[in-house]
């Protein structure tokens, strides 16, 4: 089938003004009524997402435009029907139908997940900003950070510009020494302490680099295959699989990962604290029962502590680490309760596998700023850390409050899962009602997560605790933004029963 410009829709009334080019030619092998209705369904979203036709413009009657382009009145009928269910377009008795007057979509740029190793500039945010993974960026807090980073500089003696020491400044393993003992009960010295530049950093460092780049796998200070959580950050396991590590997933249920179901790996990666995302933390027969495991095999367990400083129902769990130093490598970073543009962070290891990390990093300093590193300690030291934690905490809570209360008032049926930490949860939805949920916010300039995202692809449906959810980022937007988001997110939960 042709192309065809149809202006006979034009009606000055109406938003319409400008021919309209829908390019009906058909993909090789789709012939006969469903490919057509198929080439005329793609044509007019693509008319719609593109901005041809504008939110409001009335569509023709089926009739007329099955006319113009020389197909059946059903095949328009069924295309409009399906474009309706989308979401793309309106159909009201009396008014006929019509592109649905909604929120621009956001581009496709916009939606790369921000942890893709190509990303491109954004352009233009989403209008509500729900994604998990960023504290609040307004509440970064410049003067005091600003007031570390000049005492910093000002005692700084001279060595401190030179190339740096790649366990990373004393001054701040020792300041962590002090706090992760203090706020977290992991139990070190500033000895076993390798700062990093995050999380992410930490893997790498242990599991190798990118065996594209080196075919020898680096100088690996652990090796796969490697147990995960069922459900955990994509972006983690790219980059384990990037290093040869096969990764397996573990069961997880109320109580946490299913420990018990570990195998013949040598090393777990567990989110004790809070299981990210779904928001439990670890049974505490469970932490014990790990830490049996580790024994028994001579195994490690991966202790992923980020944001082990968030919980808000008064019952704190302190770090498995404190449990047997020399079985768990504990790992954090600034990168939920500062920000995650500061690119610090830091491993926790057992006297066994310092040398090997140190190696793993290299002769100097190359990925951490030693002056950023000087701030921090200062930060730390002067208590200027905890304060923000504590406000930023009670920040959190509240927002998490505010999301709980939306829901009650506005969405009963819609359970969070999880407990009261953190900077994100995640919704279980009805059945089947993920995706369309996703597609709803996306329509309204909703940047969020289905739970889909998050789940191991070697993971089955026993494994997981909820099957359909989304992730909500609460502490993502600004404090003045934070309403309207909540506002938005609930005008796109499905209702009850669907
Ligand atoms: C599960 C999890 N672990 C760790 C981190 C920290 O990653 P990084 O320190 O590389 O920014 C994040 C993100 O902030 C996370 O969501």
């Amino acid at each position: 089938m042709a192309k065809s410009w149809v202006n006979s829709w034009t009606d000055s009334a109406e938003r319409i003004g400008a021919d309209l080019h829908l390019d009906l030619s058909e993909p090789s092998g789709a012939s006969g009524s469903g490919g057509r209705r198929a080439a005329l369904t793609r044509a007019l979203r693509d008319a719609v997402r593109e901005g041809r036709l504008a939110p409001g413009t009335r569509l023709p009657p089926y009739r007329s435009l099955a006319a113009d382009l020389g197909v059946a009145r059903n095949t328009v009928a069924d295309a409009y029907a399906e474009l309706v269910a989308e979401g793309w377009l309106t159909a009201r008795q009396g008014s006929g139908t019509r592109v649905a007057e909604r929120a621009e979509p956001l581009r496709r740029a916009e939606r790369v997940p921000r942890r893709t190793a190509q990303v491109p500039p954004r352009t233009r945010g989403p209008r509500h900003d729900l994604r998990q993974g960023t504290p609040d960026a307004s509440a970064f807090p410049r003067a005091a950070w600003l007031a570390s980073y000049r005492r910093a500089l000002q005692q700084a003696p001279n060595e401190v510009f030179g190339p740096g020491d790649p366990a990373g400044r004393v001054e701040l393993r020792e300041a962590l020494t002090e706090y992760l003992a203090r706020a977290r009960g992991v139990r070190t010295e500033p000895g076993r302490i390798v700062i990093c530049s995050g999380f992410g950093h930490a893997l790498r460092l242990l599991f190798g680099q990118d065996r594209s780049q080196d075919k020898g796998g680096g100088c690996a200070v652990l090796r796969g295959p490697l147990a995960v959580e069922a459900y955990g950050l994509g972006f983690h396991r790219e980059l384990l699989a990037a290093a040869g590590v096969r990764t397996v997933p573990l069961p997880l249920d109320e109580d946490g990962a299913r420990v018990d179901r570990l195998g013949r790996e040598r090393a777990a990666l567990l989110t004790p604290a809070h299981q990210f995302p779904t928001g439990g933390p670890l049974h505490p027969e469970r932490r014990a029962a790990v830490l049996d495991w580790a024994r028994a095999r001579g195994g490690v367990i991966l202790e992923d502590d980020y944001d082990g400083e968030f919980r808000y129902d008064r019952k704190p769990v302190g770090a498995v680490q404190g449990l047997d130093p020399e079985r768990v490598i504990f790992i954090g970073s600034v990168s939920k309760s500062l920000s995650p543009a500061v690119r610090l962070g830091w491993m926790v290891l057992p006297e066994r596998y310092v040398d090997d990390a140190l190696a793993a990093k290299g002769e100097r300093e190359a990925w951490a700023s030693v002056l950023d590193q000087l701030c921090l300690a200062d930060f730390i030291a002067s208590g200027a850390y905890d304060r923000h934690v504590r406000r930023m905490r009670q920040r959190y809570r509240s927002r998490r409050d505010r999301l709980v209360a939306a829901l009650a008032t506005h969405a009963p049926h819609i359970e969070v899962t999880g407990v009261a930490a953190g900077l994100h949860a995640v919704l279980r939805l009805p059945p089947g009602t993920e995706r369309s949920t996703v597609k709803a916010a996306t329509w309204q300039g909703i940047a969020l997560d289905g739970l889909a995202e998050f789940r191991h692809p070697a993971a089955t449906e026993p494994d997981m605790p909820v099957r359909d959810g989304i992730v909500v980022g609460y502490a993502t937007p600004s404090e003045h933004a934070y309403g309207a988001a909540l506002e938005a997110l609930c005008g796109v939960l499905p209702p009850p029963g669907e």
